[in-house]
């Protein structure tokens, strides 16, 4: 019986991916620029069984069924393919951060998916591969293969590593704002934005000469020019999700509260900025001695649940045992 496990960590896109390309097979319709975070890791054991009629898969100890299932025996079944092997497998997965947080998890688990399923099936893939294989099941879990600063291009097969993950000294401060009811999941709003938003082809437009100015500033060390071109992304993404039909407001009041707060530590010298994903949370990147400050700032600002700091991160690996 052959078993492997696997870990992987979220990553935060500064420049953003919201819509799929034409030519289909998940490939993203816009350039992404992403951290991988150390804080936040998913630990996959992918075991195989010959006895198994069917692939076993659970999350947290509890039995994943429906689509949240179908999506992962879609990814089994490339791997079977690929080894020409027709074992089923149970798959055990544990995130270190509470799934429904609204914080992403499809990334850090579908990398570690794919990777410990690449072990457990034999597979001697390369890197480039793994996160072609992630991207298909889902696009920002390409970026998560890779540590550090990563890049997932437009129409691109995988994303690759730019710069390891002590390029910039710096954390990201992530606050936990009061849970609305349950977001529409990025797969889908992303579709119902493509297909209703007026402001979706703009969006499009210009999102490569922000991925552009961010890979500069980030290649420069240029820290407030990267934020600044971070919080451009996020805004306009939002803003093409805000003209959707119906609208898609994943931005709760607490949300802007804490965008307000970002703004007045920038006021006051603080070198620190904000992006928000499919959800009501806000993440601030900010250099790491700046990192007590603006996360008690963070804590005392209404709305906040709870803070997170996470460092930067280490790429999607086979674990012992
Ligand atoms: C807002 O990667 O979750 O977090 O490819 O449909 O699975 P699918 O979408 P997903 O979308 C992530 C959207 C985002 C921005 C980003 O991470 O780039």
């Amino acid at each position: 019986m052959s078993s492997a496990t696997a870990s992987a960590r979220s990553n935060i896109a500064l420049v953003k991916y919201w819509g799929k390309s034409g030519s289909g097979d998940n490939r993203t319709a816009v350039p992404s620029l992403s951290l991988t975070l150390a804080a936040l890791t998913t630990r996959t054991r992918v075991e195989l069984d010959a006895a198994l009629v069917e692939d076993e898969v659970e999350l947290d100890g509890t039995a994943v069924t429906g689509k949240a299932r179908e999506r992962v025996v879609r990814v089994l079944d490339e791997l079977r393919t690929l080894g020409g092997k027709r074992e089923r497998a149970r798959v055990r997965s544990h995130n270190d951060f509470p799934t429904a947080s609204g914080l992403a998890s499809s990334a850090s688990g579908f990398a570690a998916l794919v990777v410990a399923g690449s072990a457990a099936y034999g597979l001697g893939l390369s890197s480039a591969e793994q996160s072609a294989l992630s991207r298909r099941a889902s696009a920002s879990a390409a970026r998560s293969i890779f540590g550090g600063w990563t890049e997932l291009l437009a129409e691109a097969e995988s994303a690759s590593e730019l710069f390891p993950a002590d390029h910039l000294d710096l954390k990201v401060v992530i606050a936990l704002t009061t849970l609305g009811p349950k977001a529409v999941g990025s797969t889908s709003g992303m579709l119902q934005t493509q297909a209703t938003s007026p402001y979706y082809p703009a969006w499009v437009s210009e999102a490569p000469a922000l991925f552009e100015r961010a890979k500069r500033a980030l290649a420069e060390r240029d820290f407030p020019s990267l934020g600044q071109a971070m919080e451009e992304s996020t805004l306009m993404m939002h803003a093409s999700m805000l003209a959707a039909r119906p609208a898609l407001v994943y931005l709760r009041a607490a949300t802007l509260d804490v965008l307000e707060r970002v703004r007045q530590l920038r006021a006051d010298g603080i070198s620190a900025y904000a992006t928000m994903d499919a959800g009501p949370h806000v993440k601030v990147f900010v250099p790491s001695r700046e990192a007590p400050s603006v996360e008690a700032a963070l804590r005392g600002t209404t709305g906040v649940e709870k803070v997170v700091v996470s460092g930067p991160g280490g790429g999607a690996r086979v674990e012992a045992g």
